[in-house]
């Protein structure tokens, strides 16, 4: 890479951030004015539609989605409690893991990362496991870019009175998410992803059903309180709790103007143009999508297998040089695969920049 520039993010997180997302946080901007509070009420509005909810409560959490994911687990939920999990890729798994943490019992379903979850299978593990809470699945998994059937799990959830509780980290605001129609508890997305903006902040929506959860929850709380949260927003100037990220805060109130001025249907369809152009051009140099068993992948980030005889993390190295950076594979993947992100601030010449890129790079290396 030439003298030092910052190279293009082709990551799945975190992702390019606008010069016009990064100029709104250089107001300067005290959390407990009217001022902030207005352009708090506006991002919240803003935000409605990204995750497909006119219903839920969006609480802004003042951490990455891991914290918001953990706040999940503290909030619904009382040690020896029984949730099911589906694992198949690594985000999956970290529900597993902080529920575990939490001393709940997980029951894993769905564990073959090259599969999408199959909503029969957790109707059979929910008939197997007695009184189980809730279902803790990933919609767009960034390990191995599943896009999993998240509406017709939650259906098979409802029908035992379990919650359903999405991490939507990497495809809220990048593909349709439909809380309310999918009959969702539980959602969460963060700063860094598809809404373009620099790391540190998420949100989350609560539904109705997943308040009365909070009611019956043991755990201590305090930095992570659904609840104090959803005090603190229902004032008639709306703030949140302590020292607000105020910075972080506007930057995403910019994103989503500007996710608005394109409008969503556009942006949605912008990732689904940018997934194709990339997987076509893909599929020509030699590679092949991650996972055969992926009923739907997500539109955006593209897990690739590499060639025969390339090494992922040497060819990381090189398509870096040359001022673009991705990821390698996950997991069991680590040593055959790379990922491409391909959301947010992305558009179809950087994809088209970091095809050639590969092109220039997996040829040069067939040259003597
Ligand atoms: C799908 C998904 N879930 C959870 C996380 C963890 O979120 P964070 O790194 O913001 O704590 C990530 C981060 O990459 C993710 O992609």
């Amino acid at each position: 890479m030439s003298g030092g520039a910052a190279p293009l993010l082709m990551t799945p997180g975190p992702t390019r951030v606008p010069e016009r997302v990064l100029q709104a946080a250089h107001r300067v901007l005290h959390h407990r004015t009217p001022e902030f509070s207005s352009a708090l009420a506006e991002l919240l509005e803003l935000l409605r539609p990204l995750f497909g909810t006119r219903t839920a409560d969006l609480l802004p959490i003042h951490a990455t989605g891991r914290a918001a994911m953990e706040g999940a687990i503290t909030n619904f939920f009382s040690p020896g409690d029984t949730v099911l999990v589906c694992t198949n890729g690594k985000f999956g798994e970290m529900w597993a893991n902080l529920a575990e943490s939490y001393g709940l019992d997980v029951v894993r379903v769905a564990e073959d990362w090259n599969r999408s979850v199959n909503p029969e299978e957790v109707a059979r593990g929910l008939a197997a496991s007695r009184d189980v809470r809730a279902v803790l699945v990933c919609h767009s998994d960034t390990s191995t870019g599943v896009l999993n059937p998240v509406a017709e799990i939650a259906a098979v959830a409802r029908e035992h009175a379990a919650l359903t509780l999405v991490d939507g980290i990497s495809s809220i605001g990048g593909t349709p998410f439909l809380f309310d129609e999918w009959g969702l508890d539980f959602a969460v997305t963060s700063s860094q992803k598809c809404l373009m903006c620099s790391p540190g902040v998420s949100f989350v929506a609560v539904g109705e059903r997943a308040w009365e959860a909070v009611g019956l929850s043991g755990f201590p709380r305090n930095y992570l309180d659904f609840g104090a949260v959803r005090q603190t927003l229902s004032a008639e100037h709306p703030q949140t709790p302590g020292t607000t990220p105020v910075g972080l805060m506007l930057q995403v109130l910019e994103a989503l103007r500007m996710i608005h001025e394109e409008s969503l249907e556009a942006v949605f369809e912008r990732h689904e143009r940018m997934t194709a152009l990339l997987r076509r051009r893909a599929l020509g140099l030699g590679f092949n999508l991650q996972g055969d068993g992926l009923a739907k992948r997500s539109p955006t980030l593209s897990a690739l297998g590499v060639p025969a005889g390339v090494n992922p993390a040497d060819l990381r190295a090189r398509i870096r040089e040359r001022g673009i950076q991705v990821a390698v594979g996950l997991g069991s993947h680590e040593g055959s695969s790379i990922r491409i992100g391909h959301m947010g601030d992305i558009r179809l010449p950087d994809v088209e920049r970091t095809m050639d890129v590969l092109e220039q790079v997996l040829d040069a290396r067939e040259r003597p």
